[in-house]
């Protein structure tokens, strides 16, 4: 008879129990994989939160596929069950970008991440929460995780959020390394892999959001 060795899920721990989802590591058929399951939010009529829960985890799903069409660096996707809330792919090793700024001085990681979301970017697709927690420092490289907000079909304003985001949570929770944001910059203006994307207008639109947001503060 068959034994748990022909399990296709093997739920290891709770990696993450945050006010939205909960992240469990296991492995899927042998590889290293989180099952990301969204927490109902009990304030929701329960018809509205299956709608959002379902728009998410396919708005992930889809983007995850996306990227991985386009040779971006992702989480791979290993599975999704909307009505039961889930979506599983694999796990990316490494720390969290927050936790890389508090304990590395290199400077590198910024640039790195600039360039990581100029890649998602130049694909077409916005990431809707770009943070220090939804960004892994995995073998040298930026990861980014987390797509539940993100648009396939992006637009301007979408890009410029993005930057708009991250900016907040630099300022927010990393005041000890104030030129990160340039850094950030520098790195999503890099054309040197020339991917005919228009950098600079997202950053004016950036700059635009900035004053928008500071002008009604
Ligand atoms: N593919 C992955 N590989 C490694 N770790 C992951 C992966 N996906 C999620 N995690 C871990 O679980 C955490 C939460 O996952 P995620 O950011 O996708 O959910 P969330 O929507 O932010 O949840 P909440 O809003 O409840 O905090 C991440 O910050 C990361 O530490
Ligand atoms: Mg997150």
């Amino acid at each position: 008879m068959a034994g748990d060795e022909w399990l296709p899920w093997v739920a290891l721990e709770t990696i993450h129990l945050g006010a939205e989802a909960e992240v469990i590591s296991g492995t899927w058929i042998g590889r290293d994989a989180v099952l990301k399951r969204r927490i109902p939010r009990g304030y929701r009529h329960p018809a509205l939160e299956r709608n959002l829960s379902r728009q998410r985890i396919f708005a992930e799903a889809r983007i995850l596929v996306r990227l991985c069409e386009n040779g971006v660096k992702s989480p791979i996707l290993f599975g999704i069950d909307p009505a039961e809330g889930w979506i599983m792919m694999s796990r990316v090793e490494g720390r969290s970008l927050a936790q890389v700024l508090r304990e590395d001085s290199d400077h590198q990681v910024e640039y790195k991440l600039g360039q990581a979301i100029r890649k998602i970017h130049s694909t077409g697709i916005s990431h809707g929460d770009v943070t220090t927690l939804n960004a892994i420092w995995s073998d040298d490289d930026l990861i980014l995780i987390d797509y539940g907000l993100g648009r396939l079909v992006a637009e301007m304003e979408h890009f410029g959020l993005d930057l708009h985001s991250l900016h907040e949570c630099l300022s927010a929770h990393h005041v000890d390394r104030p030129e990160s944001m340039e850094r950030v910059l520098k790195g999503y203006l890099d054309n040197s892999k020339s991917d005919n994307f228009d950098a600079r207008a997202v950053v004016d639109r950036f700059e635009a959001i900035r004053g928008r947001v500071r002008y009604h503060a």
